[in-house]
């Protein structure tokens, strides 16, 4: 089978280095051009690679150039759109993982992958563990009344608590159907221990430096407890989701949205 050709815009980014080398590293694709807004060399060459990779800050002229079947694009809220016009317009397939993408973005980009009969995913979180963790607590919080999650991240996240804790939380609610219970703290002697409160659910930050990425989904119910725990240790735990989304994207027509799409996790 001929390789999938892949350009990643982004490209000198922390994720679009790391894409990069996933890419190289894996004989069913072929990296052909990266673009950055930042370009200012014709080539980018990646730590261990002799590889010279093409690299423009105009992302038309290298599809146009280069024709890949899939552009890759982690860049900034609000730029991945014009990637994906650029993209789908010129006959390329197109995988987003920028975060912050809108819902008017996403309903775009759906309609132009079908006018143009291209593949388009976009995934705001492509560990497949996290995705996993958020299936198992589906599961669980049809049968246990208490939940509370715990979400540990380094010291420069801006945000608390994190937009996965948040879309967990809420996942666990939609299976479930009715709010979960919380015991009652007569006396909390430290104003906000218990956590902040999502229909039952208490969710509480952890900030620490040195820590990446943790989040911990505890259940409860009579003698016993249900623990589920996903760990991101470096930006590498992302690539076997991207990598699968590039190999699914130029299978598809149309728009995906969530790697759990892809994972075939059932209901
Ligand atoms: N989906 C996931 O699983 C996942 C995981 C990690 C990060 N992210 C998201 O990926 C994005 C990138 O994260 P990062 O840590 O690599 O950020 P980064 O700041 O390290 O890299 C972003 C790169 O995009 C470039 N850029 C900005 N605007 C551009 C434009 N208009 N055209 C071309 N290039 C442009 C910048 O010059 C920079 O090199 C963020 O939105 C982040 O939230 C998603």
């Amino acid at each position: 089978m001929s390789q999938i050709t892949v350009a990643v815009n982004g490209a000198l980014g922390r994720m679009g280095q790391q894409v990069m080398s996933a890419v190289i590293a894996d004989p069913s694709f072929s990296l052909t051009c990266a673009s950055d807004i930042k370009a200012d060399k014709e080539y980018v060459v990646l730590p261990g690679h002799a590889q010279k990779i093409p690299l423009h800050s105009n992302l038309t002229a290298l599809i146009e150039m280069y024709h890949p079947d899939v552009v890759v694009d982690f860049t900034v809220a609000g730029a991945a759109i014009n990637s994906a016009r650029l993209a789908l317009k010129n006959g390329s397939n197109m995988v987003i993982g920028t975060t912050g993408v809108t819902a008017a973005e996403i309903k775009e980009i759906g309609q132009l992958a079908i006018r143009y009969q291209k593949g388009a995913i976009v995934a705001a979180n492509f560990s497949i563990g996290a995705v996993i963790l958020i299936h198992l607590a589906k599961i669980a919080a049809k049968y246990f009344d208490n939940a509370e999650i715990i979400e540990l991240h380094h010291d420069k996240k801006i945000d608390a608590p994190s937009g996965t804790a948040l879309a967990t939380a809420e996942a666990m609610l939609k299976a479930r159907g009715r709010p979960f219970i919380i015991p009652p703290t007569e006396k909390e002697t430290l104003k906000g221990t218990r956590g902040g409160q999502k229909d039952g659910i208490s969710i509480h930050s952890v900030r620490v430096p040195g820590m990446v990425a943790s989040q911990e989904v505890i259940f409860g119910a009579l003698g016993q407890t249900l623990v589920l725990r996903h760990d991101t240790i470096n930006r590498e735990s992302f690539m076997p989701g991207v990598m699968l989304a590039i190999k699914e994207v130029v299978k598809r027509r149309g728009l995906v949205v969530g790697l759990e799409t892809l994972l075939d996790l059932g209901d």
